[in-house]
């Protein structure tokens, strides 16, 4: 890894950290606490589980917790996500049914955690740098992964009140296009025996490690994402209600969840509305789109006679046609919704950002995958198992934390994270 100066590092945690409380600014004292489904943590939480990570994997390791920070008892069980070498923890469903400790304590908690942070950062630790260095950035990377839940989870909180109750989480008004988008283009990737995952210069998860040689046969991939337009068509065509064009398990999930269309869309006088970060919105026809499972993509792919490619395929893809965070439509851009394909565009548009993009692949280990050393082993390896892989980035994924080889994984039914599809064939 690419090693920071002192003084960068220590810019980079007071930037990142503080992010994460401003993402919370427009929270009222009653969303704090709200746990609206199992997979939804509290606010609350959420803040307090990434400070408890700098606790535990970076103050602890270099003795530099403050005895201040030690008296927070309970604090290690309640912040603990899912560390079985880290100890006994609060169970993921309770998260939304305790009142302590309070929003006030982990907002204590937070600055005690940034003054230790700040101690340790400004120590001198001559030969431990880097691997302080190593600690802290997997920190923050922790702490940008927990800014794009928490944004899909306050999503999920404030749809959760009836509809007459419900308040956005930005007001301000947004202008929806009615065109629908320019036609879906192919465009052929040559592939052959390539280079895939994260090289040693750059940060990079353990699980886009090691770089290694696979062969990509030539295949053809869509210039843009699905667009909402293209899934009003598949809908109308009988998306939902064709078991043929759906996996077994697929059917099962759509069949037992009555689900007729993505999540967070309702029809409201004859037309399709779409639950957002920006309130109600009409179903925007050329917009990607957003909040749909692996299932629903894979039915789709089969439905327009295409297919979702395989992890492989989109890292070749971006080897040979580029990937470039500055096209995409990213948290930085503070849209915090789905935006149609910009122009003049490069060969393949909207890699980066708006939806996380779905492969065909199953999350496993890349031949040669070490785990980190010790308790972090747990981060990546352990949920490598009955999840699929999504590529690319998504309106709530901040700029500097998207990359190429980025492999995001969430079970096959899941749907309240910023998700969607393109073509492959
Ligand atoms: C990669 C988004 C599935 O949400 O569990 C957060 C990210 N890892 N804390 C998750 C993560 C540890 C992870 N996902
Ligand atoms: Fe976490």
């Amino acid at each position: 890894m690419l090693l920071a100066t002192r003084p960068d590092l220590i810019a980079e945690y007071r930037r990142i950290r503080k992010r994460s409380v401003d993402l919370c600014a427009p929270l009222c004292a009653e969303d704090w606490r709200a746990q609206t489904m199992p997979d939804v943590s509290p606010p609350w939480w959420n803040l307090g589980h990434t400070s408890w990570f700098f606790a535990r994997n970076v103050l602890a390791e270099f003795d530099a917790e403050s005895r201040e920070l030690a008296t927070f008892a309970g604090f290690d069980y309640a912040l603990n996500s899912y560390y079985e070498g880290l100890g006994p923890r609060l169970p993921r469903t309770a998260r939304g049914r305790v009142a302590q400790p309070t929003t006030g304590d982990i907002l204590r908690y937070r600055q005690t955690v940034d003054r230790d942070m700040a101690n340790l950062l400004a120590r001198d630790d001559g030969e431990d740098w880097p691997r302080l260095c190593e600690r802290v950035t997997i920190g923050l990377q922790h702490e940008q992964q927990h800014q794009e839940l928490l944004l899909s989870e306050i999503l999920h909180i404030r749809w959760s009140a009836p509809p007459e109750l419900r308040v956005p989480y930005r007001e301000t008004a947004t202008t929806v296009t009615t065109e629908p988008a320019p036609p879906m283009r192919f465009v052929r990737v040559a592939g052959g025996l390539t280079e895939i995952g994260a090289d040693n210069d750059t940060f990079a998860w353990d699980n886009e490690r090691p770089r290694h040689r696979a062969f990509v046969a030539a295949f053809e991939l869509a210039d843009r994402l699905v667009t909402c337009g293209e899934w009003l068509a598949f809908m109308a065509d009988g998306g939902y209600t064709d078991p043929l064009l759906w996996l077994s398990n697929g059917w099962t999930t759509v069949t037992t969840g009555a689900w007729r269309a993505p999540m967070y869309w309702e029809e409201r006088d004859g037309g399709w509305c779409q639950w957002t970060l920006r309130g109600v919105q009409p179903v925007e026809p050329a917009a990607p789109v957003c909040h749909v499972s692996f299932y629903e993509a894979d039915a789709f792919a089969r439905w327009a006679g295409a297919r979702l490619p395989t992890e492989h395929e989109w890292e070749q893809a971006t080897n040979e046609h580029g990937f470039d965070v500055d096209d995409g439509n990213l948290l930085d851009d503070d849209a915090l919704r789905t935006l149609p394909a910009r122009g003049p565009k490069s060969t393949l548009a909207q890699m980066a950002g708006d939806v996380w993009e779905w492969t065909n692949s199953h999350y496993e280990p890349y031949p040669g995958y070490r785990a980190y050393d010790g308790a972090l082993s747990e981060y990546n390896g352990k949920f490598m198992d009955n999840q699929r892989v999504l590529r690319g980035g998504s309106l709530a994924t901040p700029r500097d934390h998207a990359r190429a080889s980025y492999r995001n994984f969430w079970p096959a039914d899941t749907r309240f994270q910023f998700t969607g599809l393109r073509l492959a064939r």
